[in-house]
């Protein structure tokens, strides 16, 4: 199988940053080190409520940071302005309530079809890859191709939150729906929730090429620093993939 792509959420290195004010620890110092982790790609979500990640975050990704940057937004007119003026190599749309504590549940692309084709197609005339977060249902992803969307993200935090049968089933949700989406020609992706513990399965299905993997590794990076944090996760999908 072919080595996944990594790509790291940085979001909660701008949480500790906003605990205190000022700019340390500076969340692009962390994107920078992304690669020689054996990270892809970098992953910012700039909330509505600005409340880890700001627009001079966002700004900074896009000027100072070779890596690959994924942007993940809500489908706004403000968030669509600034990935305009930012360019980002990818958009990954995600829903918002102000009120959540993180991305709950995936996008509903199905009650929302003309508003995402409409707001999806000057990011992509734009040269941005986008992609929606769904949860693994068959009519989600059905709706992201009718949009337009190239690629979706499996919501996997249901997955990660079941135990023992529960989970088994979740993981099959995730499996049939990394199948469909290869039959409908959707680059599939998938995170949320993801670890150590937890991430094999979903790294071994075969029609996943992308993961975005944040808050557990940040945690885990106060103990052990971020770069061996990335590192031993990328041991981990290296190992599931056979990748030397
Ligand atoms: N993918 C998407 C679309 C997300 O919204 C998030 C959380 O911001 C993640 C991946 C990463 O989730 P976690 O921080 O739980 O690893």
């Amino acid at each position: 199988m072919r080595r996944i792509r990594l790509g790291i959420n940085i979001d909660h290195v701008a949480t500790l940053r906003n605990a205190r004010g000022g700019r340390h620890p500076d969340p692009i110092r962390a994107a920078r080190l992304i690669r020689e982790a054996g990270g892809d790609q970098v992953t910012a979500h700039l909330r509505e409520d600005r409340r880890h990640i700001t627009d001079e975050d966002v700004l900074r990704l896009a000027r100072e940071v070779a890596l690959p940057f994924n942007l993940e937004m809500a489908a706004t007119e403000e968030m669509q302005a600034m990935a305009l003026r930012v360019r980002p190599h990818a958009c990954c749309i995600v829903p918002e309530r102000r009120e959540e504590r993180t991305t709950e549940s995936g996008l509903d692309v199905v009650g929302q079809e003309a508003h995402l084709r409409a707001f999806i197609a000057p990011l992509t005339e734009a040269g941005i890859r986008v992609s929606l977060f769904v949860d693994p249902e068959p009519t989600q992803l059905e709706a992201a191709k009718r949009v337009g969307a190239p690629c979706v993200e499996l919501h996997t935090g249901t997955y990660c939150l079941a135990e023992g049968r529960a989970r088994a089933q979740e993981l099959e949700r995730l499996a049939a729906a990394a199948r469909l989406c290869a039959e409908l020609g959707l680059e599939c992706h998938a995170g949320h929730g993801l670890d150590y513990d937890n991430v094999a399965p979903v790294a071994a299905l075969p029609e996943v090429v992308e993961l975005n993997i944040g808050h557990f590794l940040i945690g885990e990076a106060v103990f052990v620093g971020f770069v061996a944090a990335v590192r031993r996760m990328r041991a981990i999908l290296d190992e599931v993939r056979r990748v030397s």
